[in-house]
């Protein structure tokens, strides 16, 4: 599991030089270093394990994770692809 979360963070510095995922499109909810809970409703994420995001993100995209707002969640996430996903984990995971 490790290894795999490891390659998949690799794959996202790589691609991170063509089309790095911006924060920028999360910020209005979540505020500019993730410090707030968005819509007065999410946990704060700042400073997340990027695990722990990336596996809620992969959720809120498939279906099976979230709380009752995750309907606003599935709607960010749609067209974020799993380099995007670890890449925003990644810069999520360094705010605190
Ligand atoms: C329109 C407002 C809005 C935007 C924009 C938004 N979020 Fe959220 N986010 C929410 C809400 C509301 C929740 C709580 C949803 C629920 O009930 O599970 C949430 C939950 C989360 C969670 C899980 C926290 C928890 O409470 O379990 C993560 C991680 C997250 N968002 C990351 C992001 C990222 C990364 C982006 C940008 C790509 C983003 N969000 C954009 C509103 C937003």
């Amino acid at each position: 599991m490790k290894k795999i979360v490891l390659g998949t963070i690799f794959a996202a510095a790589t691609a991170a030089t063509l089309s790095a995922a911006s924060l920028a499109a999360c910020a209005g909810c979540h505020g500019a270093k993730m410090e707030k809970a968005a819509l007065g409703k999410s946990q704060i994420i700042a400073g997340w394990d990027e695990a722990k995001t990336i596996a809620a993100l992969k959720g809120y995209k498939d279906g099976s994770y979230g709380g009752a707002m995750k309907g606003v969640m599935k709607g960010q996430v749609a067209r974020l692809s799993d380099a995007d996903i670890a890449d925003l984990a990644k810069q999520i995971a360094a705010m605190k």
